[in-house]
Formats: C-alpha cells, structure tokens, sequence
C-alpha cells in the first residue's frame, strides 16, 4: 500500500536545527519515496500560544523559508498553510462533537498547563489549548494520511487521533484511514546549548537559516564541562557529541570519539562541530538567500499548494457532511 505522509510544523518562532533534525529532514527523506507527502504550517495551532500577530506573520514566513530552502519540492508534494484550507476548520468542529470531553482531560500538554494551578485549576487555559489535539486530528483526518512522522512528544497527540477517528467510523461510516506515526529520534531529543532539548521556549536554540558567523558564535556557546585539553573526555552526555551524530558519518562518528579518549579541547571539538554543521547548511543557506529575494514566489506556491490540497478536502468533507446528515434536502 502506498503510504501517505502528513507532518506540521507550529509557526512559533524561527526554525532551528532542531526542527531541521527532528521534523524537516526527516519528512523530506520520507518524500522521496513516497510522491503523496502533506507537509503544512500550523498557523492556526500557533495562535493558541502566541496572540502577537507579527511574531505569527514572521514566523510563518521563516518556517515556509525553512521548508523550501531544505529542498522541498512542491510539485512533487502538497506544501499548505493550514488556514488555506478552510475544510480543516469545519472538520475539526464536527470531530468536537464526537470527541469525549474526558479524552481532552488526559492530554499531557493540558495537564502540565493545568498542573500549576492551585485553586482554579483551569486558570489561563483556552478552549483552543484543551482542544489542540482535535485540530491536530483533523488535519490528519482531512487528507487519509497513513503515516505521521513526528517526535516523540506528539504520540499521545496521534493515538487521540486514531481513538477520534474510530469513534467516528463506529458511530457514522467508517471512512477515516487510521494513522500510524513514524517516530523518529526515539531516543535522542536533539540537545540545544544548555544541554536541554532544544526548544524555542528555554532559549537554547541553534537557528537554521542565520548566517555562517551566527552559527558559529551559536555553537561556541554550547555548555561543556570544565576538562581541560588533553584530559580525555567522555562523549556520553556530551552536547556537542550529540549533536555531531546528526552530521557526520560512522567513519567521522567513531574518529570524534577516539579525539575524545585522546583529550581533545572543548574549543578544537566545536570547531569541528560546526564544519559539519556549517557544511551541511550551505547548500540551505543559498536557496534560502534566493528565496528571500522572492517573496512573490512563496506566496504563490503556497496559494498553489492549498488549491491543489483543497480538491483533496473539498471532496472528503462533502463525503464527511453527507455522512452525518448535513446535505441537500431531498
Ligand atoms: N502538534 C505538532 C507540533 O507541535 C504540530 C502539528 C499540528 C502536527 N498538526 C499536525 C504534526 C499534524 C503532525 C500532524 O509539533
């Protein structure tokens, strides 16, 4: 059976390699095998968490820029703003109405946001957090994906998805394809520089599209211990260590670690560190100092691209509507 692909990426903030290494990279290996690949910018997910409209139109713009300068090609797949695509809107109310309050209530992410509360226990909390997972649903749903690249932290978000769609298909037809996810990086979170994962929110990001000097001040910034040159050097644990795997190959991998035994400096393994990074980006840096040049372009290619993903969801929510007894009276 061909597989289709389906991932978002949340527009808060600027890309950095850990979107590049968790998300982006590994969607686009996906999309080689597979000409059905949905890759889209979650901008209506991004609003539950930021009402600052020009941090939203920015990075929307830089997460677009990201895509389309890592290689993607959009004739070859469906490359959308999820607001393009109203369809997605009105399948997630439908699914609301199917969905069990009490199935929101275990979402880790509702309860972390909850678990500070004393008193008011849902202090701060917006309908548009407690029900994220059913908007992730539908635009899941919307397109039969079959396969869901994500990271570990989105699992529970994609077994919601599987429990909404069953439900639906026990209570109406079942016309939803349940997805399965792929999970990368299982075990590795991509580490930032204080040695937690890398998240816009600790401040600790690497950014993708910044300049080779921005990059290189970025990486002599990741935290080490106190070793001196010359002292050998454990590379578990290790940030910089870490975060090479994801550059290098096996021969240069297993190299890193012996100069870690041989006690190599902090300063020389950064360096070395970054030619790999820096290596890897070049070719993403110049398509995204074109790009940047046309912004035209991005807005037509992603105007093209929710045409094309709007035939695809006009005609399943049509199904969708007929399903549940909204249609023409007859
Ligand atoms: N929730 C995902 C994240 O924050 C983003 C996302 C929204 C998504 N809708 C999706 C991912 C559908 C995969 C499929 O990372």
């Amino acid at each position: 059976m061909k597989k289709r692909i389906l991932t978002g990426i949340t527009t808060t903030g600027l890309p950095h390699i850990g979107n590049y290494i968790g998300a982006i990279k590994p969607a686009l290996e996906f999309a080689k095998d597979s000409n059905d690949s949905y890759f889209f910018l979650a901008d209506y997910h991004s609003i539950i968490k930021n009402n600052k409209p020009s941090e939203i139109s920015s990075s929307v713009e830089n997460i677009a820029l990201a895509w389309l300068s890592c290689g993607l090609d959009t004739n070859s797949t469906y490359f959308y703003r999820q607001s393009d695509v109203p369809e997605i809107l009105e399948l997630s109310w439908i699914l609301n109405c199917i969905t069990a309050k009490g199935l929101m209530n275990r979402s880790h992410a509702y309860k972390a946001a909850t678990a500070l509360n004393n008193d008011d226990i849902d202090k701060g909390i917006t309908m548009g957090l407690f029900s994220y997972p059913i908007l992730m649903a539908a635009d899941i749903l919307m397109f039969d994906s079959t396969h869901v690249p994500v990271g570990p932290d989105q699992i529970q978000h994609l077994e919601m998805t599987r429990d909404i769609a069953a439900r639906f298909n026990h209570l109406y037809k079942p016309i939803f394809t349940l997805p399965e996810p792929i999970i990368h990086n299982e075990k590795k979170v991509v580490p930032g520089l204080d040695g937690r994962k890398m998240s816009k929110s600790y401040g600790n990001v690497i950014p993708l599209l910044e300049s080779e000097k921005k990059l290189r001040k970025s990486i002599m910034k990741i935290v080490t211990n106190s070793l001196e040159p010359g002292e050998p050097k454990d590379f578990n644990d290790c940030t910089l260590f870490e975060l090479y795997q994801h550059f290098a190959n096996e021969k240069d991998v297993l190299t890193f670690k012996q100069s870690y035994k041989d006690g190599i400096s902090w300063g020389e393994a950064k360096e070395i560190l970054f030619n790999a990074i820096n290596q890897e980006l070049k070719p993403v840096r110049e398509k995204h100092s074109e790009y940047i040049e046309d912004k035209g372009l991005i807005n037509d290619l992603l105007n093209d691209g929710a045409k094309k993903a709007r035939v695809i969801a006009k005609e399943k929510i049509s199904k969708i509507r007929e399903v549940i007894g909204i249609k023409d009276i007859s």
